[in-house]
């Protein structure tokens, strides 16, 4: 048995192949049946001269997304899907399949959502799970040849991290309220002072209670820290790391790319450097776009539009507002009201995919930030000690893989981009 994928590597040769109905055809004496098994498409030629009466009979009766096995030759065929074709000589039901539910015809969102078990198996899913693992791929290897060391959080935790309105809450035995993790960037923290540059990739959790094409209540998030950063070594990092996700997609995934019709032309451009506005400077973009914004709140998704715009790639905006910013972020030393925070605004109205800092390493002032956010000391005791114990200036940023998926597929939605998507209205399949 070879896979669809290997075909250009055995023109003329008699193969055999299993894989699912995709689609058929058929004109008198010849059915044309389109053959998928996950690593591509091929079409079959069942010509009634080549089969017994008993395998022309089956190929006519095959239902969408019966299992089959064929035994056939491969010829090179330029016009064909994939560019190869196989003519059958015999043919094998594994499984039948009678009225799949996902027909050519359009389906509505939240139908095709109820059968996201099946709907994966359609080309468009298939490309973009593809693309998906191509990313996750990139990023390892980013971090891997850097000297990195992958450091996994726990998931079950004491704890808020990005502020207590996104918290989902369980019970833990005798010891009360415990809580999904939001971020594992206070324990990367950690890992950082323990082997200088860590990098955590794994599931988080908010309890977003809005209904948005960017959130879902269940993501993957990467997040590097690294020991001895300041936030110019922070932005010199992510920036070096989108420009080589990227690549790497555009390098590995254009047949997907194209199923997505993706105007690849755009991801080119995402090269190094990329431009870097503080706050202040994008504020003064919405006011020149006629934005009526007023310094000191935060932005919401039509405005990182406009900003993003004026951009032919991502664009960093750092030196936030620190009252809209996380309790952990270290102060500007020029302007005690800014927090060395930066986050990455996407190219094409795409938006945040990146948030990061530089993180406060002065204990009294982390203190005082723990105590105005009301949040409760105890727990972060341990979090603490890392500024008693031989504190040093760090550093690190979050990115959201499914936003990042988002973005370089081109597509509407997170919702896709996600073998099972979590968000406020489901959880199910
Ligand atoms: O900006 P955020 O909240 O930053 C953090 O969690 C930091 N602790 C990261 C760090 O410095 N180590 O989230 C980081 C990224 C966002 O830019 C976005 O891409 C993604 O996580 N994100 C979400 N993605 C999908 N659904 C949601 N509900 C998301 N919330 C955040
Ligand atoms: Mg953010």
């Amino acid at each position: 048995m070879i896979l669809i994928k290997d075909l250009k590597h055995h023109e003329g040769e008699s193969v055999t192949l299993k894989g699912w109905l995709y689609n058929k055809r058929s004109s008198g004496k010849v059915k044309f049946l389109i053959m998928r098994d996950g690593t591509g498409l091929v079409q079959l030629i069942v010509f009634k001269g080549n089969v017994t009466p008993e395998v022309f009979e089956t190929a006519d009766s095959l239902g969408r997304e019966t299992s089959f096995e064929i035994t056939g030759n491969v010829k090179k065929e330029e016009r064909a899907i994939g560019g190869y074709e196989v003519d059958v000589a015999d043919l094998k039901v594994i499984s039948e399949s009678h009225d799949y539910p996902i027909t050519p015809k359009e389906h509505g969102t939240e139908f095709l959502m109820d059968h996201r078990h099946l709907w994966l198996r359609s080309k468009r899913q298939w490309a973009i799970m593809r693309i998906r693992h191509r990313i996750v791929k990139a990023i390892r290897d980013f971090f891997d040849e850097r000297d990195f060391t992958l450091f996994d959080p726990p998931i079950i935790t004491p704890n808020a991290v990005e502020g207590t309105s996104t918290l989902f809450e369980t019970e833990y035995f005798d010891l009360g309220s415990a809580y999904l993790t939001q971020s594992g960037q206070l324990y990367a923290e950690a890992g950082a002072m323990a082997l200088n540059k860590v990098y955590t990739f794994g599931p988080t959790f908010r309890a977003e209670k809005s209904k948005t094409r960017r959130h879902l209540t269940e993501f993957w998030m990467v997040e590097p820290e690294v020991a001895f950063y300041d936030l110019n070594d922070d932005m010199d990092l992510a920036e070096e790391f989108l420009e080589y996700i990227v690549q790497s997609v555009l390098k590995d995934r254009a047949e997907e790319l194209k199923i997505l019709e993706r105007d690849t032309s755009k991801l080119e451009l995402v090269k190094r450097p990329f431009p870097r506005i503080s706050y202040t400077e994008a504020v003064e973009i919405l006011h020149k776009n006629g934005v009526d914004f007023e310094w000191g709140e935060d932005f919401g998704a039509p405005d990182e539009t406009i900003i993003s715009n004026q951009f032919d790639r991502p664009v960093m905006v750092h030196r936030y507002p620190a009252a809209v910013k996380a309790f952990y972020m270290k102060r500007d030393p020029e302007n005690e009201k800014l927090a060395l925070a930066v986050d990455v605004l996407a190219p094409e109205g795409y938006g945040e995919i990146i948030g990061g800092s530089q993180r406060e390493d002065e204990l009294d002032k982390l203190l005082e930030r723990i105590k105005e956010h009301n949040l409760p000391k105890q727990y972060f005791e341990w979090y603490l000690d890392l500024r008693r114990y031989g504190s040093v200036p760090h550093a690190g940023f979050g990115l959201g893989l499914e936003r990042t998926v988002t973005w370089i597929c081109g597509i509407d939605h997170l919702r896709e981009t996600i073998p099972f998507p979590r968000m406020i209205y489901r959880n199910t399949p």
